[in-house]
C-alpha cells in the first residue's frame, strides 16, 4: 500500500491495520522521509516485509507525474493508496492573511486532487486497486469556526466523489472517508468533542470499508447520521451549534 501524507496518524494506524491483515510492502510518501525511521521500524516489526520512505510534497505539484511514475514502476501494482495528507490551519490567521489561507486549499484540495488523478491513472492502467482519501465531516458543512479547512476537505470530498465516479467499470474504486474529531498530532492541544475518536478506531473503519468495497465511510459510523441532520439544519440554527 501507498500512504501519501506518511507521516499521518490516521495513516500510520491504517498501514499497521493493513499489516496486520495481508498488506506485505508499504510506501510511506512524505515532506521529511527521514524523520520516519521509527514508523519504518514499527511496520516491520508487526509484520511487513518490505517499508520504506520516499519524498513527496502534496504543495509541489509539479512533481507528481514523475513521484507517481516512480512509485507504480518501481513496485509494480499496488492494491491501495490512501491520501493522508492534510493541514487544519489556523482560522483567525487565515482569515487576516489570504495567503496563509490559500496554502491550506492548496495542500488539501488542489494537491490532493492533483495526485488523485496521477494515481487513479495508474490505477486505472492496473485495472485494479483503491484510492482511499481522508475528507472530513467538516467539509460537509462548512462551519464559521473552520471554514477555510471545512471549505477544503468539501473540495476535495466532492472531487474524489466524482472521481471514484469515473473509475466504475475500470476495476477501481474510490473510497472516501469523513472521520469526526480525530486524536492526533493534527488536533493536539485541542478540546475533544463528543463522538471523538482514535487513529485506531479510523483505521478499522477503513479495513472495514475496503473489505466491503464501500465508497464512503464515516469514522466513528455514527457520525453519518449526524452529518444528515446536520447537514439539514436550518442556517440560523446551524450557526448556533455549539461545535
Ligand atoms: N485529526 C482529525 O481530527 C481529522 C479529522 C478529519 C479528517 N482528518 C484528516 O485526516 C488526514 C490525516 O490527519 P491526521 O489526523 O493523521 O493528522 P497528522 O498526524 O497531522 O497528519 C497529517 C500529515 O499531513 C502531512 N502533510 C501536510 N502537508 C503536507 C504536504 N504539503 N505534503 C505532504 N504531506 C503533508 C503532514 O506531514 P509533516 O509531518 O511533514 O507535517 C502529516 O504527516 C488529514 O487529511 C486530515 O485533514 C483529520
Amino acid at each position: 500500500m501507498l500512504v501519501l501524507g506518511g507521516g499521518s496518524d490516521i495513516g500510520l494506524a491504517t498501514a499497521r491495520a493493513f499489516v496486520a491483515r495481508r498488506a506485505r510492502t508499504v510506501i510511506l510518501a512524505a515532506r521529511r522521509p527521514e524523520a520516519l525511521d521509527g514508523a519504518v521500524a514499527d511496520l516491520r516489526r508487526v509484520g511487513a516485509d518490505h517499508v520504506e520512505a520516499v519524498h513527496f510534497d502534496a504543495d509541489d505539484i509539479g512533481s507528481h507525474e514523475a513521484f507517481a511514475r516512480d512509485v507504480f514502476s518501481r513496485h509494480g501494482d499496488i492494491d491501495l493508496v490512501l491520501v493522508a495528507f492534510g493541514v487544519l490551519g489556523d482560522q483567525t490567521v487565515s482569515e487576516e492573511n489570504p495567503e496563509t489561507a490559500a496554502a491550506v486549499l492548496t495542500t488539501n484540495f488542489v494537491g490532493a486532487a492533483s495526485i488523485g488523478l496521477h494515481v487513479a491513472g495508474h490505477l486505472r492502467r492496473q485495472g485494479h486497486g483503491v484510492l482511499a482519501v481522508l475528507s472530513s465531516v467538516a467539509g460537509e458543512r462548512a462551519r464559521r469556526a473552520n471554514f477555510v479547512y471545512g471549505s477544503s476537505k468539501a473540495g476535495l470530498d466532492a472531487f474524489y466523489s466524482g472521481l471514484g465516479d469515473s473509475l466504475v467499470g475500470s476495476g477501481v474504486s474510490v473510497l472516501v472517508v469523513r472521520p469526526g474529531f480525530v486524536k492526533s498530532k493534527m488536533t493536539a492541544g485541542l478540546d475533544p468533542v463528543p463522538l471523538s475518536t482514535t487513529p485506531d478506531k479510523v483505521a478499522e473503519v477503513i479495513v472495514a470499508a475496503v473489505e466491503s468495497g464501500a465508497e464512503q465511510a464515516w469514522a466513528p459510523p455514527p457520525l453519518r447520521l449526524v452529518m444528515t441532520a446536520v447537514r439539514h439544519l436550518p442556517r440560523p440554527l446551524f450557526r448556533r451549534l455549539p461545535v
